[in-house]
């Protein structure tokens, strides 16, 4: 896909996002819609969704979209463990050399997961997608990504789920 119609797909995404959001502020409610509107745009995402922080150290699957997802990850594994761990976003373009990769899905080939803050700015889920096609993720994805999540962030509003 060239540059500028993957751009115009994360326009729009935003677009229908800010729309559908407004007075939103269940969060499962906020991913689950993300999820959807990411899913359904993004035709090489094989799997599109989030791990919330439930405890101290330890990510747990929210709303998604696509093939099962394994249920908890540890901070100190795999992608979503990176980017939590991190607080940074991480692109991989090769599962298979990403050293604790965690293959859900044997067929998926690259990677992006975006941390996900709350309006406080605390970091309360990272947005996981993954893709069949090897390298698919690149910095527009990570720049329409992030956009998202800022937007997703003044939906979470609540207490977090680690800290009760
Ligand atoms: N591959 C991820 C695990 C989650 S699934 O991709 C849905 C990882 O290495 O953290």
């Amino acid at each position: 896909m060239n540059a500028e119609a993957k751009r115009e797909i994360y326009r729009e995404a935003l677009r229908e996002l800010d729309a559908v959001l407004t007075d939103v502020t269940d969060p499962i409610t906020a991913m689950s819609t993300c999820a959807c509107v990411l899913h359904q745009r993004l035709p090489y995402a094989s799997w599109t969704g989030f791990y919330r922080v439930v405890a101290p150290r330890l990510l747990r699957v929210g709303p998604y979209q696509g093939p099962l997802g394994c249920l908890e990850i540890p901070f100190d594994r795999g992608v979503c463990g990176a980017a939590a761990r991190e607080a940074r976003t991480q692109i991989v373009p090769d599962v298979h050399a990403f050293p604790g990769h965690i293959a859900c899905d044997e067929a998926a080939r690259s990677e992006i997961v975006i941390p996900i803050r709350n309006a406080r700015g605390r970091l309360v889920a990272v947005l996981d997608l993954d893709s069949h096609q090897p390298a698919a993720f690149d910095d527009d994805d990570r720049a329409g990504l992030e956009r998202i999540a800022e937007r997703l962030s003044a939906c979470l509003i609540g207490p977090d789920p680690a800290s009760v």
